[in-house]
């Protein structure tokens, strides 16, 4: 079932010193590619990038929240070609989503790298970084860095409790929603 993924699913940022199969690879990206888009548009761009050194210049699109990009055997950046679609954020983000999710089905650990909006230091963005280090084109935005490979750390799953019930609503904003 496809919640027990979502169940078990966490973020993952310590990786196995071990490739991630090509087979693996390609179902990550297939996975991306089948991603609903507005207007079907499918206005993605996705970098596979397995080459270490260039992962390590990914790691360093931020002063914090990406330096164990390093460790990981693999880095799928998530671009979208602005001129395609004025909704290209939502549309990379739920590409992004499925990649997790499929990362997660393949028995390997995954973690969004959030950088759109953020910055690298004082004058330069986390998003300048990454276009040059993969001489991206001008129209094409970067939404994250998703940082995948297998788990070298065992994290708990999140637990029904932690779950925000109390912002579901029924039929009224303000009125609890109650589990049937
Ligand atoms: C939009 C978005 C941006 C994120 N950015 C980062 C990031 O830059 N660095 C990082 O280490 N984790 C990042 N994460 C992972 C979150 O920290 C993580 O999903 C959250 O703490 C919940 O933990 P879990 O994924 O294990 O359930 C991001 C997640 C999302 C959805």
């Amino acid at each position: 079932m496809f919640i027990e993924l979502e169940r078990k699913r966490r973020s993952i940022r310590k990786y196995k010193d071990k490739p991630v199969e090509p087979e693996k690879i390609e179902l990550l990206v297939e996975a991306a590619l089948y991603a609903p888009s507005s207007r079907a548009f499918r206005p993605w761009e996705f970098v596979v990038v397995q080459e270490r050194a260039l992962i390590a210049k990914l790691a360093k699109a931020k002063s914090s929240g990406s330096s164990f990009v390093a460790g990981a055997p693999l880095a799928i950046v998530v671009c979208a070609d602005t001129e395609k679609s004025d909704v290209w954020i939502e549309d990379a983000s739920i590409a992004s989503t499925m990649i997790l999710l499929a990362a997660e089905s393949a028995d390997l650990g995954a973690c969004w790298v959030q950088i759109r909006n953020r910055s690298r230091d004082d004058t330069t963005t986390a998003e300048e970084h990454i276009r040059e280090v993969l001489r991206l084109p001008d129209r094409v935005a970067v939404l994250a860095v998703i940082a995948v490979g297998y788990p070298d750390e065992v994290k708990t799953p999140h637990t029904k409790d932690e779950l925000l019930y109390a912002q579901v609503h029924d039929t009224q904003f303000g009125k609890p929603w109650s589990k049937p």
